[in-house]
């Protein structure tokens, strides 16, 4: 169908004499002679308003046209007297797509919250903010690849089904062909030999070892997708299904990984706030009054860059009462990495050089022998936004981390193939896509960034 979309009308240079408009009627009012729809169609925030006169064609459809009916509208596109719009439309004709019930359709003309919002998950998309977050999430991932493009990575594609386990912390789905209602066993254990075609295979937890493998070919690449994680942590900023973009460069250290991670946060920040102004608005207004200034703060200041050691030291002097105990050794946890970006520094930190013990086998041993070359980069509200490190270029190191952390050599062997002939040193980092939206829209929950949440008990829809 030749439609215009809400978006293209409302940013018309022009009036037009005839046009047709398809959508969702928002609210109907009723003056004398005529109605007003508020018609919103997803193509932007805003809705058009639509004058229909009695008389024309599909008028006496009007009592069944209510909030949340569907609608075709042919007419004209008129300057509006009303204030705040410059057009509205004159129908001509109009036509009821698909009825819905006033007394039954959830979203009526109110406010309705974010957990209720979530158990109408199919719904949400045509209420104002949740429309909004979708049309964010779809331009910062344009974003995402002119960035990297601009800059000569290659968009590489990593499997979702794998045999390794990247981070070997074992939370990996395990991808199954079994019918679960006869699933094999032998003496009293699942039988995985007739699993993924005689093999064990789960999905992804990150795509970085593929990304490593691409970029000892093409230098510089990135991937980005979806990333799984069977971590049963009912938090708001862990889902066990998230996008993750992964960069990843050859001939590169900790501090180009460092600079990479910067630039490209506030290049995503500050396309978003000149792409999707009016979206980010509702944030601005009604989900977090300090956004804007948060936003700014990111964008204009560099990063603070702190040696974990240091980062330790600060948390020990701090006077806020933590839950979880601070010590050379220990992770931090995000009331750790929240004190820092939000008390201490008031901005975005890289904490760098990790105790090797809490980090994963492929970070590049530090000559302390004791830290890794390891970056994790944290925001205010969010904590952990960017995971990275350079990697471990050298076999022999390689191979000792390895047998230490008990992992299973062999199923490694091509990644270690990579060491073997024309090794280089390579970096790359993780960044949480939802988290990333997260801090671009004040939203505090991840369950309310992603369109079909997949976290304990949110499997429907
Ligand atoms: O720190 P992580 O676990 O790092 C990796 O997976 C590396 N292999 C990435 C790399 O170097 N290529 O995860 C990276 C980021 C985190 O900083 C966080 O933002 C996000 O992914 N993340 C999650 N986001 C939502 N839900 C979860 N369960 C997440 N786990 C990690
Ligand atoms: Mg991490």
């Amino acid at each position: 169908m030749n439609r215009t979309r809400v978006r293209q009308a409302l940013e018309a240079e022009s009036g037009m004499d005839h046009m047709t408009l398809c959508g969702w009627v928002r609210t109907k009012r009723d003056a004398k002679g005529f109605s007003f729809l508020e018609l919103n169609d997803g193509s932007c925030l805003k809705n058009i308003q639509v004058i229909i006169d009695e008389g024309i064609p599909g008028f006496e459809t009007l009592p069944d046209i209510n909030t949340g009916a569907s609608v075709k509208v042919e007419g004209s596109l008129v300057e509006s007297p009303g204030k705040g719009q410059k057009w509205e439309v004159r129908a001509q004709s109009i036509e009821l797509i698909g009825f819905a019930d006033p007394e039954t359709f959830p979203l009526q003309k109110k406010r309705h919250s974010d957990e209720f919002l979530r158990t109408i998950a199919h719904l949400r998309p045509r209420t104002n903010k949740y429309g909004a977050i979708t049309r964010i999430r779809s331009e910062l991932s344009y974003a995402i690849h002119t960035y990297f493009r601009d800059k000569d990575f290659f968009y590489i594609h990593s499997p979702v089904i794998t045999g390794s386990d990247c981070e070997g912390a074992g939370e990996m789905f395990t991808v199954s062909g079994f019918d679960f209602d006869n699933i094999p066993m032998q003496e009293g254990k699942v039988d995985f030999s007739q699993d993924f075609f005689g093999k064990r295979a789960s999905l992804t937890v990150s795509g970085q070892l593929s990304a490593e493998n691409m970029a000892t070919a093409l230098g510089d690449v990135y991937t980005f997708g979806p990333t799984f994680r069977a971590e049963n942590s009912n938090t708001p900023r862990h889902a066990a299904e998230f996008w993750m973009l992964e960069p990843e460069m050859a001939f590169a250290d900790l501090n180009d990984d460092m600079d990479l991670g910067e630039e490209c946060t506030k290049y995503l920040i500050n396309h978003v706030r000149e792409h999707c102004r009016d979206d980010l608005e509702i944030f601005g207004r009604f989900v977090d009054k300090s956004l804007f200034a948060t936003l700014d703060n990111i964008v204009d200041n560099d990063f603070v860059r702190l040696p974990y050691g240091e980062a330790i030291e600060i948390l020990k002097k701090a006077k806020a009462k933590f839950e979880y105990p601070v010590e050379f050794g220990l992770d931090l946890q995000t009331e750790h990495e929240r004190y820092l970006t939000e008390k201490h520094f008031k901005k975005p930190v890289a904490v760098y050089d990790y105790p090797k013990e809490i980090k994963a086998f492929y970070m590049r041993l530090n000559d302390d022998n004791r830290t890794v070359a390891a970056v994790d980069i944290l925001v205010p509200r969010i904590g952990e936004l960017i995971g990275g490190s350079q990697r471990e270029e050298r076999l022999d190191v390689l191979d000792m981390r390895i047998k230490e952390l008990g992992l299973n050599m062999d199923e490694y062997w091509w990644y270690r193939d990579l060491r073997h002939f024309g090794t280089v040193p390579h970096a790359g980092f993780g960044m949480g896509f939802e988290r990333l939206l997260m801090l671009i829209t004040g939203v505090s929950n991840i369950r309310d960034v992603i369109s079909f949440p997949r976290t304990v008990n949110h499997l429907e829809f």
